[in-house]
């Protein structure tokens, strides 16, 4: 080993086996008194690809609103990037919302502006001032496989093409993490198969992606890691998982 090696301060863990989110004994009570999550513990490591599943009302969105920080853990921790955000300031948001990039079952889009305007004013907004927008516009809609659509406006396009766009829109920032709540929701099986290999080809470029989802054929299909949830606790978190396990109630 290195003199300088040897000489620098034991530093642990390191950035690379660090998860790049993790939960701890985290619970969220709404206002309301609904317990949303209980005591979950977990850990999203960079590049994993994980699915989230569970019945209406387990907590799957709950848990994404958690990570955004657009609501907040009644008690325990959450950690990305080795940042803890449960009790982040409120003018440290932006930055952390920056690592994300969102994407729900209703796409959210303009309706007014083009695909390209609607892309390119997702990241105006984050990022004011950028350069060379236009390049990272085209860019992005090729990822998903939509530049040739650059000018059409949301209502000239299939729910299929609008949900690609919103992708594209929450790509153009260069998330780390990419979430997608019920992206598939709204689409037949064959344009949802399309989306879950869009964000399949996403996370082999290196991000990390959440997906919640009911949709059994596709997480059968793709045998990545899942996350089950039942009554706001994590019931199950497998490698290689499939929807439903042996014996568990049909969610
Ligand atoms: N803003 C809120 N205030 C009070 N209770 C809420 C709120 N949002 C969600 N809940 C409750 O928290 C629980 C978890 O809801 P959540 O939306 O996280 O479930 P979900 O797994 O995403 O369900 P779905 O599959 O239907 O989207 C439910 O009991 C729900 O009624
Ligand atoms: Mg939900």
């Amino acid at each position: 080993m290195s003199v300088a090696l040897a000489e620098r301060p034991i530093m642990s863990p390191a950035p690379a086996l660090r998860p790049v989110i993790s939960f701890h004994g985290v619970t969220k009570v709404y206002p309301n008194g609904t317990t949303a999550l209980r005591d979950v513990n977990l850990a999203v490591h960079q590049g994993d690809f994980c699915f989230l599943v569970g019945a209406s009302g387990a907590g799957k969105s709950t848990l994404v609103r958690l990570l955004i920080r657009e609501e907040t853990a009644s008690t325990g921790r959450i950690f990305i990037d080795g940042h803890e955000i449960t009790r982040m300031p409120h003018r440290k948001l932006p930055k952390l919302r920056r690592k994300f990039g969102i994407v729900f079952q209703d796409y959210k889009l303009l309706n007014t502006r083009t695909v390209a305007q609607n892309v390119a004013f997702a990241l105006q907004v984050t990022r004011p001032g950028q350069r060379h927008l236009r390049e990272k516009v085209e860019e992005v809609l090729w990822i998903v496989g939509l530049e040739d659509k650059l000018d059409k406006y949301p209502d000239e396009l299939s729910g299929g093409e609008q949900q690609r766009v919103a992708i594209a829109r929450a790509l153009v920032h260069r998330p780390r993490i990419f979430l997608a709540d019920e992206p598939t929701g709204n689409l037949d099986p064959d344009t949802s198969w399309g989306i879950v290999q869009l964000l399949l080809q996403i996370n082999h470029r290196g991000t990390t992606v959440l997906m919640a989802t009911h949709n059994r054929e596709v997480v059968d299909l793709v045998r990545r890691r899942v996350i089950a949830i039942e009554d706001g606790r994590v019931i199950r978190d497998e490698a290689q998982g499939s929807y439903l396990r042996e014996g568990e109630a049909t969610i």
